[in-house]
């Protein structure tokens, strides 16, 4: 047979995934690895959804999506962002992933740069290098609060650089932004002519300090702007994400959601606009319990005496396992094999990231409070022997196969 595409084949899976399928061996784990509210879907969405479908009204819609959608997403960004656009601005897409993979098909050709953070969300690195692009990893360090260090960036920026990625709130980190190093992103961009894509996936979940979008202050069309209803609503999988940028890269991206997806979801898009127009205290009751667990894990791990960052907004925490000697990956393997916790591999985030574990506070406070000590236990027990059991090790290669 003939070899796979080599664009795909080399492309290395999730350590994350990984350790949710080797968890599932362990039917009493306690599960601190994933980003998946544990919380229902408002009942008003489910009801807008379920009304849809009762009118049967569920055929295709426009690529772009339903233009309902498109204009309750304008009044959102308006209420939450300070952008006003109109629907012309908008694409609706299957979640933010679709938004971030099709944006960078809109803007990579084979062998264009696109700058990713480190740490930064493992798919952001995926996409591009479906695209045929070269990432290249600035750092976000943890004591530049770990926000884009600007010096950095300048170092990296090249002839082939096309666009800077951001992330704010971040996975995995938790930095919020600031508003200044927002402008810095942006006037960043400007100076070199690149496209500024800015991931707002968890804007709605912000414990301290301001979400800033960088888009209110573009007035050339720069900025691509990707937004979801997964976290906000904890509707994740109803796949309902969207892009906001200039018409003309909207409607490449509707040209192309064609041959990929038709469209999102009809109920799904349904449900979305209740969502998004509908009572937003559901939003204020999911922030305060995800604040609440934050404080807690902090607690924790301060009597645990482990150091970790400090969440402002979304819902990861990272634990700096570098007292240790063995890879994220190898030591995520222990974690799950001998104290049947669930983490997620810093090297799921970049190659800076493997001095790192991330915990997600979609875990509950009982999840938190038992898994963060064994998490604490094992790092000293592993610190103090200097290795985990050798298959552990041998795994790590294996885990991103
Ligand atoms: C930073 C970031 N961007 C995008 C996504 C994907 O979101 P969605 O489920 O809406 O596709 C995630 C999901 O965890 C994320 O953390």
């Amino acid at each position: 047979m003939k070899a796979l595409s080599s664009s795909v084949a080399g492309i290395e899976r999730s350590p994350i995934r990984y350790i949710l399928d080797r968890a599932a061996a362990y039917p009493d784990a306690i599960h601190l690895e994933i980003g998946q509210p544990d919380f229902s879907v408002p009942d008003h969405v489910t009801e807008a959804a379920a009304r849809v479908m009762r009118n049967d009204y569920t055929g295709y819609t426009a690529n772009a999506g339903v233009r309902d959608l498109r204009e309750a997403i304008t009044i959102k960004l308006d209420r939450e962002n300070d952008m006003h656009v109109t629907p012309e601005n908008v694409i609706v897409t299957v979640g933010a992933m679709q938004a971030v993979y099709s944006t960078m098909l809109v803007l990579l050709d084979p062998g264009d740069e696109i700058l990713l953070p480190d740490p930064g969300y493992g798919n952001f690195n995926m996409g591009a290098r479906l695209c045929h692009a070269n990432p290249v990893f600035y750092p976000t360090l943890a004591d530049r609060r770990f926000e884009p260090d600007l010096d950095a960036l300048e170092e990296l920026v090249s002839r082939r650089t096309k666009a800077l990625f951001i992330n704010s709130p971040s996975n995995p980190t938790g930095a919020v932004f600031s508003r200044e190093i927002m402008q810095a992103c942006l006037e960043f961009c400007q100076r070199h002519d690149l496209y500024l894509v800015s991931d707002e996936t968890y804007d709605r979940l912000v414990f301290e300090g301001e979400h800033v979008s960088p888009a209110q202050w573009d007035d050339e069309g720069r900025v691509i702007s990707i937004f979801t209803t997964s976290k906000t609503y904890a509707m994740t999988g109803w796949r309902v994400g969207y892009a906001v940028a200039e018409p003309a890269i909207i409607s490449t991206m509707a040209k192309i959601q064609e041959p990929t997806v038709s469209c999102v979801n009809t109920v799904a898009q349904h449900g979305a606009i209740a969502a998004l127009l509908g009572p937003q205290d559901c939003v204020d009751m999911m922030r305060a319990e995800y604040k609440r667990r934050r404080d807690i894990a902090v607690q924790v791990a301060l009597e645990e005496e482990l150091s970790v960052s400090y969440p402002h907004g979304a819902f990861y925490m990272l634990v700096d396992i570098s007292s240790q000697p063995l890879d994220s990956i190898a030591f995520c393997c222990g974690l799950l094999d001998q104290e049947q916790v669930a983490a997620a591999p810093g090297r799921s985030f970049g190659e800076r990231s493997d001095r790192y574990v991330r915990v997600s506070l979609c875990a509950n406070e009982a999840a938190l409070r038992e898994g963060l000590p064994r998490l604490a236990g094992h790092l000293r027990q592993v610190a103090a022997l200097g290795h985990t059991s050798p298959e552990c090790v041998a795994l790590s290669a294996q885990a991103t196969r």
